[in-house]
């Protein structure tokens, strides 16, 4: 909302420019230079949008110094602790908690439509078996744009929702079919009397010789797992996702295109490549040898599943999920597992390094997902395409109130041009 009494005022070049200012309902005021080039003929820059607020949202909100994380208001601890997966999808898409008749027909609705469309399966046997999950999950998202054609049409609002449930119910599913066509192992199809964290698992772990019963700690430690990564504002993905939507560009075209910035190790690929390095590590007696290795501007390595751009004192989602770890490690009897060890004792070591304690870099989510998924039995290749069915409502929900917004425009950075100016053209022979 525009703050009338608050403007600033911008002095170059011998020009004076009084800019807007807008206040959030909570976080720090926003300088409006929306006018800037127009009245200035200068731009901003800011790589890394660091500075820079892209869009309105009512979606989630994070103070990074205090390790606050609140979607439409509700702290993450408070949602993790007492609500469930579908429900927080239900808060993020609409806005508010249901009502237990919304929320039994929202789950009715996501429940039928969890299943694939036959013929896209020919898409998972067209990849390599040792194609990377992520890769089949861009590739078959993007396709679904192939064969949900009753959904395509963002200026129709019923479309936009059935993408939208659409997404929501079957990304398990590819999620789950991608992880077993790299096992060689059948397709396993959902069962919708099952809750969602629990389908997931078992259409990842059962195989058709076999009875399989959901543990109901892992379910739920799943189930924070999803919760935990469904929203994180205007992150690298998300931010893809709008730019790709501002165009115009069909709901799942839109989502591929987030999973694929996910992907990096800088932002969802950190659980994979946490555990990675926790392999490479090896033992508890080499840590020193890796933090230092972290520590020293000339080595390009940096410690997996620590820092985070916006949390500066703690990651509030990691701080749930620690205790998960703890729970799920106890029911599987697996503390003793190499990996975990090392784990433990280097969260312990950076985290009383004055590196690290001056730099405010600590475990993030990442640390100790890759920790419970590893322990669940996921290869590290699995975690990222974990992390993206679970960010899918998150992508989505902010989709759809781009789409609402009156002020929407096509994203189109500009830049600070550092090339040659005006040169004339040389023929090859005279080069
Ligand atoms: N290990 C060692 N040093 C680090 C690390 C790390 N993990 N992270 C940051 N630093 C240092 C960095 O070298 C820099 O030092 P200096 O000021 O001396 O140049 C300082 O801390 C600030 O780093 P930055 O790169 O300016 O910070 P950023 O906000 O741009 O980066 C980050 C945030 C998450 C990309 C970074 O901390 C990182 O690469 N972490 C490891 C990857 C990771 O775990 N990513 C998952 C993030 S959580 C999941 C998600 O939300 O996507």
């Amino acid at each position: 909302m525009t703050n009338k009494t608050k403007t600033a005022t911008l002095t170059f070049d011998g020009k004076t420019l009084e800019l807007p200012m807008h206040s959030p309902s909570v976080g720090p005021d926003v300088i409006d230079i929306r006018k800037l080039y127009g009245q200035g003929d200068v731009f901003t820059y800011d790589p890394g949008f660091t500075s820079t607020a892209a869009c309105d949202s009512s979606i989630t909100y994070i103070d990074g110094n205090q390790g606050i994380l609140l979607h439409r208001g509700y702290p993450i601890d408070q949602l993790t602790e007492k609500s469930h997966y579908l429900e927080v999808c239900y808060l993020l898409l609409y806005g508010e908690l249901p009502t237990a008749e919304s929320l039994e027909d929202f789950e009715m609705r996501v429940t039928n439509h969890t299943m694939l469309h036959e013929q896209m399966m020919n898409f998972f046997r067209g990849f390599r078996r040792d194609a990377h999950p992520m890769a089949i999950m861009t590739g078959v998202v993007g396709a679904m744009s192939a064969f949900y054609h009753d959904s395509t049409d963002i200026n129709d609002p019923h479309q936009r929702e059935v993408a939208s449930i659409r997404m929501v119910a079957k990304m398990p599913t590819i999620a789950a079919m991608a992880f077993k066509y790299a096992q060689g192992q059948p397709f396993v199809y959902p069962r919708n009397d099952l809750d969602y964290a629990s389908n997931f698992l078992r259409m990842c772990f059962s195989v058709p010789a076999e009875e399989y019963e959901v543990d109901p700690i892992l379910a739920r430690a799943m189930d924070r797992i999803f919760t935990l990564h469904a929203d994180h504002e205007q992150n690298a993905s998300t931010s893809t996702v709008r730019l790709a939507g501002s165009s115009g560009a069909n709901p799942f075209a839109c989502i591929a295109a987030g999973i694929a910035c996910l992907w990096g190790p800088a932002h969802g690929g950190a659980n994979q490549a946490c555990l990675e390095m926790l392999g490479e590590i090896g033992s508890v007696d080499r840590i020193p040898e890796f933090i230092a290795r972290a520590k020293d501007k000339n080595d390009p390595f940096r410690l997996m599943g620590f820092g985070h751009r916006v949390y500066k004192n703690f990651d509030p989602r990691a701080t749930v999920l620690k205790e998960s770890a703890d729970e799920v490690l106890e029911l599987l009897g697996i503390e003793n597992n190499p990996k975990l060890q090392v784990a433990k004792a280097l969260e312990k070591a950076a985290l009383e390094d004055p590196y690290f304690k001056d730099k405010k870099l600590f475990p993030n989510v990442d640390f100790y997902s890759g920790i419970i998924l590893e322990a669940m039995g996921f290869p590290t290749s699995m975690f990222t395409p974990i992390f993206a069915l679970s960010r899918t409502v998150g992508w989505i929900a902010q989709w759809k109130e781009m789409l609402d917004d009156p002020q929407l425009k096509i994203g189109r950075p500009r830049q600070l041009y550092q090339g040659e100016t005006f040169r004339d053209y040389v023929n090859v022979e005279d080069r």
